[in-house]
């Protein structure tokens, strides 16, 4: 067992805290990781807001790179030194989605089996199964992708959430092509992450729609076209007039709010798709005229972590980046110690940020 600082979310609404938290020696199956680098994604300030569930305390973070520090038993494909960017789809290869083929789906991932622990003996709930904003944390090793050495932890650990739900939202889920018209409602880090994949993907047109006119500033450094700002103009005729009056072809909704969902709905052209990667939370309700849904057609897809599967898409994602083909620098905004998680969350309300990453020296 190892102690650590960490931070810790202990109750709805209230500040997060940095306190001393219990990280176990690696058991059969797990690997504890030295964090170098690790994002404040909005899912983190979703479980401090109860948003998630009521499992507090939550040890939040998620959205990491770092170093193998040590593994358990029966681990023979990572090693001490490896360098890995954290996921949260260790899939599990005998679920009724992985038996068919679709692992992307996977309903029942691996995580660490022993629980993290306050110093009191408290077990606490890792964000996503990771729980990162912590200098080691325990996680399963089917969670450790191994990526180039040479990538900077701040940059490439981004891939383990918030960027690669975007980008898998656009590519995967949405499957946006050459000569396709792509909207993304939503540009902070994860519909930049779609403006970005949808750009990669030869996407002919990527309108950026965001009521904050730095965030569609920065959405033109990552492909975007066009940009609308939906606080001063009809998000749904914007994206029709910059789509020759019909739609786009896919549209993103990076909110997750029933305004971004409406809007997404009939900014689309007919046959086209909708995907829903922003998360919106348990009170929310839809009211849609059903017979739009059938007259339009098309397909009204979620995202969960942009489909993707790890160990295909980060090391691929990472030599893009490495390449220039992915600007993936551009999202880290700041860099930021561990105990300024709290503040981060205010900068990201306000809208000051892509990604904040707390780094580890
Ligand atoms: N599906 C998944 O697997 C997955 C993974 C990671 C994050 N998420 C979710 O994605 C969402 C976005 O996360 P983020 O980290 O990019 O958050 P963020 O706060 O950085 O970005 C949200 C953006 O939406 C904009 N916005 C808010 N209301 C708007 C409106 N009405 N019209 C247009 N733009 C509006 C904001 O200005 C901001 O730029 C969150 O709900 C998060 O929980 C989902
Ligand atoms: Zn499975
Ligand atoms: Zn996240």
């Amino acid at each position: 067992m190892t102690q650590v600082r960490a931070v810790v979310s202990t109750g709805k609404g209230k500040p997060v805290e940095v306190t001393t938290i219990d990280v176990p020696d690696p058991g059969p199956g797990e690997a504890r990781v030295r964090v170098q680098a690790c994002g404040v994604c909005h899912t983190d300030l979703h479980y401090r807001e109860g948003g998630i569930s009521d499992e507090y305390p939550f040890l939040l973070g998620h959205e990491a790179a770092g170093v193998v520090d040590s593994v358990g038993e029966g681990v023979h494909d990572l090693e001490p030194g490896d360098f890995v960017v954290l996921n949260w789809r260790a899939v599990c290869g005998t679920c009724r989605a992985c038996k068919r083929g679709r692992p992307q789906y996977c309903f029942d991932t691996h995580n660490a089996a022993q629980p993290m622990t306050l110093a009191d003996g408290t077990p606490l709930s890792p964000a996503l199964g990771i729980g990162a904003f912590a200098e080691q944390t325990l996680v399963h090793s089917g969670q450790c992708t191994k990526v180039d050495p040479a990538a900077r932890p701040a940059v490439v650990g981004l891939l383990g959430c918030g960027m690669m739900a975007g980008i898998g939202a656009a590519v995967n889920t949405g499957h946006a092509g050459p000569g396709d018209s792509v909207a993304v409602i939503g540009c902070g880090g994860v519909g930049s992450g779609s403006v970005a994949g949808a750009n990669l993907a030869g996407a002919r047109r990527i309108i950026a729609v965001d009521t904050d006119p730095v965030k569609l500033e920065w959405a033109r450094e990552f492909g975007a076209t066009h940009t609308v700002n939906a606080a001063e103009s009809d998000a749904v005729e914007a994206i029709r007039a910059l789509t020759d009056g019909h739609g786009a072809d896919l549209v993103v909704d990076a909110v997750g709010v029933p305004q971004t969902y409406t809007q997404a709905f009939y900014a689309r052209d007919l046959a086209g798709t909708v995907v829903l990667v922003g998360v919106p939370s348990p009170e929310m309700r839809l009211e849609l005229p059903l017979i739009d849904v059938f007259a339009r057609g098309g397909a009204l897809k979620s995202s969960w972590y942009g489909d993707c599967l790890p160990s295909r898409d980060f090391p691929m994602l990472v030599e893009m980046y490495q390449q220039g083909r992915l600007p993936l620098e551009k999202f880290v905004t700041e860099e930021i110690a561990l105990d300024q998680v709290e503040h981060a969350f205010e900068k990201m309300h306000r809208g000051e940020v892509l990604r904040s990453v707390v780094t580890f020296g």
